[in-house]
């Protein structure tokens, strides 16, 4: 199989991955419960953990760092734990279902007021827009880092900036860079960053977590055991224990830690840098092609910039082909070229609802750092013959 799915996990991992969840799931008990051998093997390995994702991410507090399932939870975590009865939030027509599923949640229980912020044709965001609909009512600003259908990025800087200056919060959704991209959330201007382990980070599923600035205080979504201060009724308040109740995932957590750890041996310039020059390539092949409609600004691949002044992209390529419903031409791709790729609609409704893709969905090409450019060529060439 040919895999060009990776912005919705990456398949192949690195073997210091596979090797580090073997060697955990052999000899790691219960972190932070005992000082059995066991036991403090776990707390090491989310220790390590913590320590490199928060040098990674530029948090300054290494113990900031929150474990969660995915970035979903760290979403649904922030979000539920940042905004009160009648606040104010302001996002983006860009975002995924993890974002915003729990906004309308809010809205509908706590009376939150959402705005949403929209997009041009080719998917940048409307920055003026954005500026315009927060104001010093508005609690915070959700926004993604680059989008998981068309692979634009968002200018967060900026976001922040706006957010700030009106005394708002910024949580951002890194699900698609984190890994290919430089994330560093002092320079993002993130209040909250929120990473899955099994995309970018080249790690197992059932990792991510999120990374909380100095001075933001997220109230815990759930509740329970800790290992610490048993017998108080309430969530210990620091963090990271206040916001991770329940026993984590370090056999997972280990393998984050390795997928980390490989990202930085290799270089996250050269991951960068690999991922995109795919993602060229298969742009390169299938633009101008009859009957392939492509979603999204590419001026990053073209050596310019994209509409918003950024030169950056994540690695995905969507597109049609003719009017097929995506659905059958991921299948076809599937089974006579064997090759995967995502159709329909990513999680990403309004997104999708913009670009006027409702029924027929998009079929995503996302690429990772272990494909090849056989592969890409291999994917351009089924394009290509589907399209005739
Ligand atoms: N959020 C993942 C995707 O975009 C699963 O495919």
């Amino acid at each position: 199989m040919i895999y060009l799915d990776n912005a919705a996990t990456t398949m192949h991992k690195p073997q210091p991955v596979v090797d580090a969840v073997v060697r955990a799931l052999n000899t790691v008990g219960n972190a932070s419960r005992g000082a059995t051998e066991a036991s403090l093997a776990a707390s090491r390995v989310d220790y390590v953990a913590r320590e490199r994702l928060a040098k990674f991410f530029g948090c300054a507090e290494p113990d900031h760092v929150v474990f969660c399932n995915n970035s979903t939870e760290a979403l649904n975590i922030a979000l539920m734990g940042l905004v009160g009865e009648g606040d104010r939030v302001v996002s983006t027509d860009l975002e995924h279902n993890s974002v915003l599923r729990p906004l309308y949640r809010l809205r509908d229980e706590r009376g939150v007021l959402l705005d949403f912020a929209r997009m041009d044709e080719h998917g940048i965001l409307d920055y003026e827009e954005l500026e315009d609909l927060v104001d010093d009512q508005t609690r915070l600003v959700a926004v993604t880092h680059g989008s998981n259908v068309t692979g634009n990025m968002v200018d967060v800087r900026r976001v922040a900036d706006i957010a700030h200056a009106h005394g708002a919060l910024v949580v951002v959704d890194a699900s698609q860079t984190a890994g290919a991209h430089r994330v560093n959330m002092a320079e993002l201007g993130a209040d909250v960053l929120c990473f899955t382990g099994h995309k970018g980070l080249m790690g197992p599923q059932g990792t991510g977590g999120m990374c909380i600035a100095h001075g933001v205080e997220v109230r815990p979504f759930k509740v329970g055991g800790t290992g610490v201060q048993s017998f108080s009724e309430t969530q210990p308040a620091g963090y990271p224990t206040r916001l991770e109740a329940g026993t984590l995932n370090s056999h997972g957590i280990a393998g984050l830690s390795a997928g980390i750890g490989f990202i930085e041996e290799v270089g996250l310039k050269n991951v960068h840098d690999h991922e995109l020059e795919l993602a060229r390539r298969f742009y390169e092949g299938v633009r101008g092609v009859e009957g392939v409609r492509l979603y999204g600004d590419f001026g990053s691949l073209e050596g310019a910039r994209s509409a918003d002044g950024l030169d950056d992209r994540c690695a995905i390529v969507s597109l049609n082909i003719r009017d097929y419903s995506s659905a059958d031409v991921a299948d076809d791709l599937g089974q006579r070229f064997g090759i995967a790729t995502r159709p329909g609609a990513h999680c990403a409704p309004r997104l999708h609802r913009a670009m006027g893709t409702v029924e027929q969905g998009m079929v995503r090409f996302s690429f990772g750092y272990f494909n090849t450019k056989e592969e890409v060529d291999a994917a351009v060439k089924a394009v290509r013959e589907i399209a005739e």
